[in-house]
């Protein structure tokens, strides 16, 4: 279930969290509408607890096909909710606490998701976060075929 708000000139954003990050979640949505941005929420949509592998999932599927350009997830560290995401094919999902990071991110590794922590940053860090990592080109070059190199483990698997 999701709710798209919005059209704007970017691409569509998938969001989700599990109840640790529902608060973050919520600030990161109305920063996304402030600025126009189009999104869908993939949920949780209530505070009660449930399990970060459901929202990794299926955020990560979302921009996995195509549907949604990149993601946005919220748990209480980002760790596991980021690792669930990981596990779908084509993601490249990044853990970010700070701007840095999620520069790099997009423009060394063309992270195609990011996971914060709403038990570890604040919300006006994890909006320069978000900005950073939405506003970010990959670089390419050098930098594809490392890239490549780690999409190619994918194949190998199975
Ligand atoms: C939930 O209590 C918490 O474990 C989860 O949000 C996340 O931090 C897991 O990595």
């Amino acid at each position: 279930m999701f709710y798209a708000h919005l059209r704007g000139e970017e691409s569509m954003i998938a969001i989700g969290s599990d109840h640790a990050g529902f608060g973050l979640k919520a600030e990161i949505s109305k920063y996304l509408e402030r600025k126009g941005i189009e999104f869908k929420d993939f949920g949780t949509f209530t505070e009660d607890s449930t399990d970060y592998p459901d929202y990794g999932e299926a955020v990560g599927k979302a921009v996995a096909s195509g549907e949604c350009e990149k993601g946005i997830l919220i748990c209480g560290t980002g760790v596991g909710i980021g690792i669930a995401a990981n596990k779908v094919r084509g993601v490249r999902c990044a853990v970010c606490s700070e701007c840095y990071s999620a520069e790099m991110a997009r423009l060394h590794n063309n992270a195609n998701v990011i996971a914060i922590g709403e038990r570890v940053v604040g919300p006006g860090l994890a909006l320069k976060i978000v900005e950073t990592f939405l506003s970010t080109e990959f670089e390419g070059g050098r930098h594809a075929r490392r890239v490549s190199k780690i999409m190619a483990i994918e194949d190998r698997q199975h």
